[in-house]
């Protein structure tokens, strides 16, 4: 699966370095042709030359080397690859590539590159729980950047153990496989077709400073809208307030409330596919107050509630116009596939995504998903993975659908 595929092996500082070569060994016995790129501090632990020798081309160290730059730069560097991992990946690196900086030559070739980038990050399990880690990770995640690992255990400091320790180079190998198996399908799948996205919650006034509003992040629905462009499609995203970058090559709409999110949504279409991962909120007030609500002697405020429009019922029932594919969520608390079967029917999309967003699934803001798809044709159970992993999985779902002349209810 990875064989004559090029990867390029970003060493950073950290004892973990050592596996490394092992990793180099692992991935050149299966075909790939390996290029390696080690920062200064993981010089201290492994040297060029050893690294060099097994990959069997140089190692390159330096932003500012006249022979690299002339004979092969640091943009080539980032470009001529398909997949760029970086075992180990240090915290510092972590936050380096989180904060886009570039001023050494792996960090620089991180902030060029266009290619899927892997990391094994491998640190002390303080540095990896700490908050500005988690952060730098979350950040990095939202940006589309994969990871495998840490894995618990001991740690190279006597006494220490903790989650921390670099995967283990065959695990990387099949992180490696599965994101260049992943891509490789999806590259293409959905050239030509347009696809619209809404994603996070909308917020709905209540005045002019306070709202009615839900725990969605949008990490979901950024997601698959990041896989669909990835995957050749045309995308519009339909966004509510989220804390998340616009994810590059789309057309990204911003909106507020619901009422916004459906006018965003019908002056988008037409489109081949619609996916409705936003979590609208079900009510607004009644009449939002145009200044802001004073406390009076007179008794507590008293907020009359109305229904929103259903976006995703209002396209599926769509005489003309319909998307081919209409795809809705269902977030439930509770008996969740005798509800997303029943949301399948009352809102007439062809398929529900299911996932169990009850406070303890942490799925609201959390990176992982266990969803199952509901069509017409039955439920599948999907494994718990990543959000971008349920992404992917998805936009192959809808390639293969969209191959068929009318989709696969
Ligand atoms: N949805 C929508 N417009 C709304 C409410 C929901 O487009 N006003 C869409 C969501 O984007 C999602 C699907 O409908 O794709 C289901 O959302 P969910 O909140 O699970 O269902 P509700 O219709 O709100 O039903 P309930 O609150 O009874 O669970």
């Amino acid at each position: 699966m990875i064989s004559n595929k090029r990867i390029l092996l970003i060493i950073s500082g950290g004892i973990a370095a050592y596996k490394s070569l092992d990793l180099i060994r692992r991935l050149k016995e299966r075909g790939a042709a390996v290029r390696v790129i080690m920062t200064k501090a993981a010089q201290q632990f492994v040297t060029p030359l050893s690294a060099g020798a097994i990959a069997g081309e140089r190692a390159y160290t330096d932003l500012f080397d006249a022979v690299t730059e002339f004979d092969i730069g640091h943009i080539r560097l980032a470009r001529d690859t398909d997949l760029v991992v970086i075992a180990p990946a240090t915290a510092d690196l972590i936050a380096k590539m989180a904060g886009g900086h570039a001023d050494d030559l792996a960090s620089t070739v991180l902030l060029a590159t266009d290619k899927p980038i892997l990391l094994a990050p491998a640190m002390n399990p303080h540095m990896w729980r700490h908050r500005a880690t988690q952060r730098n990770l979350a950040q990095l995640r939202a940006d589309g950047v994969s990871a495998v690992g840490p894995n618990e255990g001991e740690m190279a400091e006597a006494g220490e153990a903790g989650p921390g320790r670099m995967a283990e180079p065959l695990e990387i190998v099949a992180a490696i496989e599965g994101l260049l198996a992943g891509r490789t399908a999806a590259r293409g799948a959905l050239a030509g077709l347009r696809i619209l996205v809404t994603s996070g919650p909308t917020h709905e006034a209540i005045d002019p400073v306070r709202y009615l509003a839900n725990r969605s992040s949008g990490k979901q629905g950024h997601a698959i809208a990041r896989a669909a462009a990835e995957a050749g499609a045309t995308v519009t995203l339909v966004s509510g307030p989220v804390r998340l970058p616009d994810p590059p090559g789309m057309s990204v709409v911003h909106v507020e409330s619901a009422r916004a999110m459906l006018a965003a949504v019908e002056a988008r279409l037409p489109a081949d596919v619609a996916v409705f991962a936003a979590a609208v909120a079900d009510w607004r007030v009644a009449e939002a107050g145009a200044q802001k609500t004073k406390k009076t002697a007179a008794g507590l405020p008293v907020l009359t509630l109305v229904e929103n429009p259903d976006i995703l019922a209002t396209i599926a029932k769509r005489k003309q116009g319909r998307p081919r594919l209409v795809v809705g969520f269902a977030a439930e608390t509770e008996r969740v596939l005798e509800h997303a079967r029943e949301k399948l029917a009352r809102k007439g999309c062809d398929w529900i995504v299911a996932n169990d967003v009850s406070k303890e699934s942490g799925v609201m803001g959390g990176d992982r998903n266990t969803v199952h798809l509901v069509t017409a044709r039955g439920i599948e159970a999907w494994p718990s993975q990543s959000k971008e992993e349920v992404a992917h999985a998805l936009v192959a779902r809808i390639a293969e659908a969209l191959k068929a002349p009318a989709p696969a209810k």
